[in-house]
């Protein structure tokens, strides 16, 4: 492991500047940097890190040379170009936007055609929201079913590149599918660790299917988090979870393919749902990216919703002044986001600041209505994503969001992903963490309200 440098590039990034552009290698052109303002160290991009080894900050992986202001044209024609291209980068929605991505062109990428995933538009769900039209971006459409995928892609690239044996993670279940999916194509070893009876029984199938070893622990997501990070510290595996700023890199992807979708504009509001808080720090380091490169003029305000049983970050955006807070008994029936200690809540705080988007909270009633809606709308989704259009309701309701203004709620997960959820809500048998009985609303029968 190389020893952090403060301002000078680091060992690997030498050289004129005419010549690193002639051999245009990532290795010269990105570092790993911590993103604490007072550290700023930089490391190489192949320093097996998660957390800077100086302070303990979240690590970035940045570019240390702009692209030329110029290059914006040529760059949506390529991108553009590679969708109809039989390469195996191109057809993944994530290598397709490789120029942003650390990596030499030669590089094998592990990669299962994920990303390009749909844009729809929901009329139902828009009506719920009392808006003229919402949109919708169905990351749940990707090939194990959810948006983890983006960023596994480019993580187990890496791990594969580093050289290592294992990877690992800790779950609420989507990141396990995913990880143990992308590991299984990458002839990897994988352990995944997951809550004990808390994940949902289609997200430990696909894990099981895919060859990962399943470790349950008693206790919830946050300490199956803290024994990840154990396992990782003597590298004996490679900690995948969002921690890990690879990640991060392939789920910023989405941002580039959302503006593409949008002609290379951007809408006004982009609405996710927040767990470990790794995507909306993602959208926030992609749109970050479009605008300093030219191919963006703004970034879309971007927001944040929880559970109220598990919102720490909405807390912490309540009152900035006072530390933030972790959860220390998270609930909510959206198991993908029962998480009480959101290891990248300073990343996101950063992408709803710079843009900014607020942080707020919805009900347990509130999801489910919110999810039963996104069905009728012929999309439907898991739990956790329906937080967005029950938070978009909220927001317009509240004037944050105003009838002529465009936006897009991410839809993390597909509808699949959790059943025995729908059918407890629709048959009126769900209850909620307090002991209330969930009630199927008549709302999502257009018109009635
Ligand atoms: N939606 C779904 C469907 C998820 O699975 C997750 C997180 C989130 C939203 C929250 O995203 O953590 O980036 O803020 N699932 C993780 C997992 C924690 O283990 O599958 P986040």
């Amino acid at each position: 492991m190389g020893l952090p440098s403060d301002g000078d590039p680091p060992a690997t990034a030498g050289g004129t500047d005419n010549q690193r552009r002639m051999t245009n290698s990532k290795q010269r052109i990105f570092v790993q940097r911590c993103i604490a303002p007072e550290c700023r160290a930089k490391y190489n991009l192949d320093d097996r890190l998660y957390v800077c080894s100086r302070c303990g900050g979240l690590l970035d992986i940045e570019r240390v040379e702009d692209f030329a202001s110029d290059a914006s044209s040529s760059l949506r024609d390529l991108w553009l170009k590679r969708r109809i291209s039989a390469d195996a980068r191109d057809r993944s929605g994530v290598w397709r936007f490789r120029e942003f991505l650390p990596f030499d062109d030669d590089i094998e990428v592990v990669s299962l055609e994920e990303g390009n995933t749909p844009l729809y538009d929901a009329p139902r769900s828009a009506d719920y929201c009392r808006l003229p039209q919402l949109k919708l971006k169905h990351q749940g459409c990707n090939p194990t079913g959810s948006f983890k995928d983006t960023g596994m892609t480019v993580a187990v690239t890496q791990a594969r590149k580093l050289g290592v044996r294992t990877v690992a993670c800790a779950s609420t279940g989507n990141t396990a599918a995913s990880l143990a999916a992308y590991a299984a194509r990458a002839e990897l070893l994988c352990t995944i660790i997951v809550p004990s009876g808390q994940i949902s029984h289609a997200k430990l199938a696909q894990a099981l299917d895919y060859g990962a070893k399943v470790l349950e622990i008693d206790g919830n997501f946050d300490a199956c988090m803290n024994a990840v990070r154990e396992l990782a510290e003597d590298e004996s595996a490679y900690l995948v979870n969002s921690i890990n700023p690879f990640r991060i890199e392939g789920q910023k992807t989405v941002a580039f393919e959302l503006a593409e979708q949008f002609g290379w504009r951007v809408p006004d509001h982009l609405v996710v749902p927040g767990g470990n808080l790794g995507n909306s720090s993602a959208f926030g380091k992609g749109f970050r990216e479009l605008v300093s490169s030219g191919l963006v003029d703004r970034a879309p305000k971007i927001t944040v919703v929880q559970a109220a049983g598990a919102a720490p970050f909405a807390h912490f955006y309540a009152d900035p002044s006072q530390a933030f807070v972790n959860e220390e008994h998270p609930k909510t029936l959206a198991s993908a986001i029962k998480i009480g200690a959101p290891v990248s809540w300073q990343k996101a705080w950063r992408a709803v600041t710079e843009t900014g988007g607020s942080v707020l909270t919805v009900t347990e009633q509130e999801i489910a209505d919110a999810k039963a809606m996104i069905g009728r709308d012929g999309i439907g989704c898991e739990p956790a994503s329906a937080t967005t259009v029950a938070g978009i309701r909220k927001l317009v309701e509240d004037g944050v969001i105003k009838t002529d203004e465009s936006v897009v709620a991410v839809l993390t997960g597909h509808l699949l992903k959790d059943t025995d959820y729908v059918m407890k809500y629709h048959s009126g048998s769900l209850i909620a963490p307090d002991g209330s009985q969930i009630q199927p609303s008549s709302a999502f029968i257009r018109g009635q309200d």
